[in-house]
């Protein structure tokens, strides 16, 4: 198998790459490096001639021919992902979500050779789920233009298999987390505030809840489906570990060795999912994944990275991310201070 791994970069494309070098398969990376994109997470394996690395963008015809050359597995995890960053201006997210899946699709669809299109999708498409679990047959109700544009980026993807017999599937992943991911996501930036002595900003009461995946785990899922999983199917991964943001929150400043007086209360994310949970017994019952990594260990090790990597995330941090850490939190954290939260 020869794979092309788009948004390879980023944080669970770089863990995926990694993942998969570590197996000698032969690998193209197609990434754009906008922000969340480095191309020094893979330099070691670029060096040692592992990779192939291709800057370049999905939704570029040219660029995806060249990078999908000699490729028959293609894992995409190209994507605009934050929510935040969503909610200030969806306009990426719905050209790279959703059009540079089809940019991706209709390259893939005229090769011969090819084995599998895996669109890295997630448990969001879902919508907020009060009680009970995501099944892979229920209705998408996404609420964020994120996960909008994710659900629009799946079903046009799930339409190459039924109209083109395109050998695609879908898999709906949980909230990842684990090294390389960027700070501006919940437990990197909580874990590198922290480590700082800086406030952690919780959103609303912050008894939101999510279903938290080790990212190494994602990756074993991902090529377990890969390897077994059924072309026109939709397979959810998850660790059926549940927390809210205050339970991973305390857990994250008992780990860090740093005082509960950091915890902020802000106001709260416009739209803000309350919870996602996922039934994950068909990737178990059809595939035998199951989570390896339990969430103390999990995090335990994801900030001992952050401990042993301080370089990696202080030239993130002292760069462009001030503007937006100051966009996005400095009026909301006066204002919490100013009311006492
Ligand atoms: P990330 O933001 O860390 O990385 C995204 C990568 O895609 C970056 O390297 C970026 O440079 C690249 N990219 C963005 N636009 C591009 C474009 N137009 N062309 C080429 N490359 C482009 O994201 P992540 O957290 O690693 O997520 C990867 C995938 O997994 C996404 O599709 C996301 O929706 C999905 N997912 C993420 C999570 C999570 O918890 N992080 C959970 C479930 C699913
Ligand atoms: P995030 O990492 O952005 O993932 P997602 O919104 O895609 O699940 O956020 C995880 C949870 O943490 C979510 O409920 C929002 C909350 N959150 C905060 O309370 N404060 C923050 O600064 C961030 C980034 C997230």
């Amino acid at each position: 198998m020869k794979f092309l791994v788009t948004g390879g970069a980023g944080f669970i494309g770089t863990n995926f790459t990694r993942f998969l070098a570590r197996q000698g398969v032969g690998i193209t990376v197609l990434d754009k490096l906008t922000y969340a994109g480095r191309r020094e997470n893979l330099k070691d394996l670029e060096e040692a001639g592992l990779i192939e690395f291709v800057q370049g963008d999905i939704c570029d015809p040219a660029a995806v021919a060249k990078a999908m050359s000699g490729a028959d597995v293609v894992v995409n995890f190209a994507a605009e992902t934050h929510v935040d960053r969503s909610i200030e201006d969806p306009s990426d997210f719905v050209r790279t979500d959703v059009e540079g899946v089809r940019v991706l699709l209709e390259e893939f669809r005229s090769w011969k050779k090819r084995k599998l299109f895996l669109q890295v999708s997630t448990d969001e498409v879902y919508g907020s789920v009060e009680t009970g679990s995501s099944r892979e047959a229920d209705p998408l109700c996404p609420r964020s233009p994120y996960s909008a544009s994710k659900a629009g980026g799946e079903l046009l993807a799930m339409s190459y298999f039924h109209t083109w017999s395109v050998p695609v599937i879908v898999t709906r992943a949980s909230n990842n987390y684990g090294p390389w991911q960027y700070p501006e996501k919940l437990i990197p930036l909580f874990v590198t505030n922290a480590m700082d002595g800086q406030e952690l900003p919780i959103y609303g009461d912050g008894l939101n809840r999510r279903d938290w995946l080790y990212v190494e785990d994602h990756c074993r899922a991902l090529q377990s489906v890969v390897e077994r999983g059924q072309p026109g199917r939709v397979y959810n991964i998850g660790s059926g570990e549940e927390q809210t943001n205050m339970e991973i929150t305390t857990s994250i400043l008992d780990l860090v060795g740093a005082d509960r007086s950091l915890i902020r209360h802000i106001s709260d994310r416009p739209g803000h999912d309350r919870r996602y949970a996922l039934d994950t017994s068909r990737i178990k019952g059809e595939l035998g994944w199951e989570p390896e990594t339990d969430l103390r260990r999990g995090l335990a090790s994801t900030v001992e990275w952050y401990k042993a990597n301080r370089q990696w995330w202080e030239e993130i941090k002292s760069g462009k991310f001030r503007e937006y850490y100051r966009q996005m939190y400095a009026g909301r954290l006066a204002d919490s201070k100013e009311a006492g939260r």
